[in-house]
């Protein structure tokens, strides 16, 4: 998840000062801040260092990604005249740091590498808002003032995620994630009409590997998010596993859902919620175990070791697959 980094020593000491793209723009030191996370809690997968805006900044849009406030743009989209401002991404000239940090990491991660795009409306949303904002308020004006103006703005972040993510797969990635953080603000009307339609063909489009559908505040629309082609659905600490399960069916594959923020309290609370998310999955084989939002900086990276731990000591068909009997 984003920013599992972000609460390692290791990662301050060599991420720099400046703005994260230039990391993620140097692939030795984007393979090398992937790995951390890997090497310090021993995870079963590995989530490429980059950002969701890196192909519309890579195109030219004009976003930078401000410490502590996340994507900011310079000129937010507007009118029908910033559609040019977003052409087609060509990632071997676009973005060839990205395809390189992948390759280093398919020869050098111990496990597989995740690599990622952001979902249209999520990008959408930042574009317009130009930061994050609590209401996208700017975002479904535009949705509902002027929907044709709204669908070919989707459909061209579509397509940048899409060459996003077809590259990464050329490059070697294990599997895929569309990162659709924000579309819980949407009801599942909203959802339904203006969304669904470019997220499913995003996942059409990249059938080559299993592919994770990922969301925050997604409760009512979780049944929306998984027809849509994709391969796991993520669910937050808002709805429980067994419940999520209920809702979509035992053959969704589910990713999630420990509340980043339970890793702040007290050790035996967080291994008791652990422990209780497994026993509501119930030894289901579809379940990533995850946390269900990004790592919160602050957290002690002792914690998220003993929450690896449990989950592997508790896993049983996990244990006789990795043979860690
Ligand atoms: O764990 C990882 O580092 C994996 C790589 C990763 C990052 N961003 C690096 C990052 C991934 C998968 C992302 C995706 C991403 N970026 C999402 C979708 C996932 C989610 O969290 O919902 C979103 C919404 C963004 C946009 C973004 N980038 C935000 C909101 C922020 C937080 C700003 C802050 O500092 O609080 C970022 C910055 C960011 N992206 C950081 C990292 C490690 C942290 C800051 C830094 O090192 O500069």
């Amino acid at each position: 998840m984003r920013q599992a980094g972000r609460s390692l020593p290791e990662y301050r000491a060599v991420r720099g000062a400046g703005s994260i793209l230039d990391a993620i723009a140097d692939p030795s030191l984007a393979a090398e801040l992937t790995l951390q996370p890997v090497n310090r809690y021993g995870v079963d997968a590995a989530i490429l260092y980059s950002d969701i805006v890196v192909p519309v900044n890579a195109i030219g849009f004009g976003v930078d990604v401000r410490p502590g406030v996340g994507p900011v743009v310079e000129q937010p989209f507007a009118d029908e005249s910033d559609l040019e401002r977003l052409r087609p991404l060509e990632p071997e000239a676009d973005t060839p740091y990205v395809l390189e940090a992948v390759k280093i990491l398919v020869d050098e991660s111990p496990v597989p590498v995740i690599g990622f795009a952001g979902a249209p409306f999520t990008v959408a949303s930042y574009l317009i808002e130009g930061s994050p904002s609590r209401t996208y308020g700017r975002t479904k004006a535009l949705m509902s003032g002027n929907p044709d103006l709204w669908f070919r703005l989707i459909d061209r972040l579509a397509d940048l995620a899409i060459s996003s993510l077809r590259s990464q797969i050329d490059a070697g990635v294990a599997a895929v994630q569309l990162f659709d953080s924000w579309a819980g603000a949407l009801s599942p009307a909203a959802y339904e009409r203006f969304v669904q339609p470019a997220t499913r063909r995003v996942f059409e489009a990249v059938p080559d590997v299993p592919r994770i559908h990922f969301g925050v505040g997604t409760g009512e629309i979780l049944h929306l998010m998984a027809d849509t082609g994709c391969d796991v659905v993520g669910v937050d600490w808002r709805v429980p596993v067994d419940v999520a399960r209920e809702r979509l069916g035992p053959d969704t594959v589910l990713q999630g859902n420990l509340d980043p923020a339970v890793c702040l309290g007290p050790i035996d609370v967080v291994e008791a919620e652990v422990a209780d998310i497994l026993r509501r999955n119930n030894g289901h084989p579809g379940h990533v175990f995850n946390l269900g939002h990004g790592v919160l900086p602050e957290t002690d990276p002792a914690v998220l070791e003993q929450v690896v731990h449990l989950v592997h000591e508790m896993s049983p068909s996990l244990n006789s697959q990795l043979n860690r009997g």
